[in-house]
């Protein structure tokens, strides 16, 4: 029996920093789901004996990943409290990206995504049809237990993870659509990803948000995420692009804010960073087009607009910002449709 899914990354808007317990977020978060850069993920497996220990066979992009199979090991290992099928089971797993490893976009939301989708099908398929909400509940949930932002990628356009007031649906455990509740001008929004710098990270994700336990500001920006949120969906609701972009730009420097200020206190901009940042608010001011950055934990920066002014986007992105990528490099992407069972 096989199953393949490809599911995308995603780029939040308020970002999740700072988590608790079994992968649950200190604050409410938002992302676009993205379309070219995406996780294609196969799953089939053959039966054993059930002597409740996980056996995996797995593949990237052709080659056996050691370092990754352990990983992927632990993390079925952990979720047989949700899929307890899956030691009574051979399991193999392999797995591709749309875009180069070494690209500096977040990996870990398309594949814990595609992964946790294949899983759910082979629960379904074992166990019977769930309903179609149900099913991406349960994909989501399953999603974030191998990374909290991945649980945002099972939906299409938008998507709302973390307990709120603001949405009387949303969930610590599992993320919600919110395409539907948004704007036409955020439909087919685009994110073309500037390539300031492909390294490797120098401290993760994951340590990122431990750090966040001993920082000084993290309540205020518990507080401050919460506030920007609700303004936010005002603004994703009317189609109010100024107020959208200033929460945007805001939530990435601020989110880079609080690397600054952990300890240890790391920065993950480079110099590049900065000058593209200047540079695009100095154009946006002179122009008056409505394209916005916002950055994920890493130098790279996103830039966000309005299909309406791809041209001038385009036109401006050769002129001016390629000098500062490596290579010349950028990766254009737009809000896309959400993951797709690949028959
Ligand atoms: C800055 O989801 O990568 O991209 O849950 O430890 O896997 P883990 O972290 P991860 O953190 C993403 C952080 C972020 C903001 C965001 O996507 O909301």
């Amino acid at each position: 029996m096989k199953v393949t899914w490809r599911s995308p990354s995603n780029i939040a808007l308020i970002k999740y920093w700072g988590k608790y317990g079994r992968q649950l977020p200190r604050n409410a978060s938002i992302s676009f789901t993205l379309q070219n850069a995406y996780t294609e993920t196969s799953l089939d497996w053959n039966d054993k004996e059930d002597d409740g220990k996980i056996e995996l066979e797995f593949e990237f992009e052709g080659r056996e990943m050691p370092n990754f199979c352990q990983k992927i090991k632990t993390y079925l290992a952990g979720i047989t409290d949700r899929l307890p099928f899956l030691t009574a089971y051979k399991l193999n797993i392999s797995s591709w990206n749309s875009f180069p490893h070494s690209a500096g976009i977040a990996s870990s939301a398309s594949s814990m995504s595609a992964l946790a989708l294949c899983l759910c099908s082979m629960d379904e398929s074992l166990n019977g049809k769930i309903s179609e909400e149900s099913f991406y509940h349960k994909a989501s949930d399953i999603a974030r237990l191998g990374s909290g932002s991945a649980s945002r990628s099972v939906f299409s356009q938008m998507a709302l993870w973390g307990e709120t007031k603001l949405d009387l649906n949303a969930s610590n455990e599992f993320a919600i659509p919110y395409g539907d509740k948004v704007h036409e001008v955020f439909h087919g929004f685009h994110d073309d990803i500037l390539m300031v710098s492909k390294s490797e990270k120098s401290v993760s994700s994951t340590a990122g948000h431990a750090l966040m336990d001993s920082n000084p500001f993290s309540e205020l920006r518990y507080k401050q995420a919460h506030n920007n949120l609700q303004r936010l969906l005002l603004a994703l609701k009317s189609g109010d692009l100024k107020t959208f972009g200033q929460i945007v730009e805001q939530e990435a420097l601020q989110l880079h804010a609080l690397m600054m200020t952990s300890t240890p206190s790391y920065v993950l901009m480079e110099g590049n960073t900065i000058e593209l940042i200047k540079r695009l608010q100095a154009w946006r001011q002179m122009s008056g087009v409505p394209m916005f950055f916002t950055l994920d934990a890493g130098p790279n920066l996103h830039l966000l607009y309005p299909h309406s002014v791809k041209n001038e986007a385009k036109k401006f992105i050769e002129r001016e910002l390629v000098a500062f990528c490596e290579r010349g490099e950028y990766l254009e992407d737009m809000v896309g449709l959400g993951p797709i069972k690949v028959t």
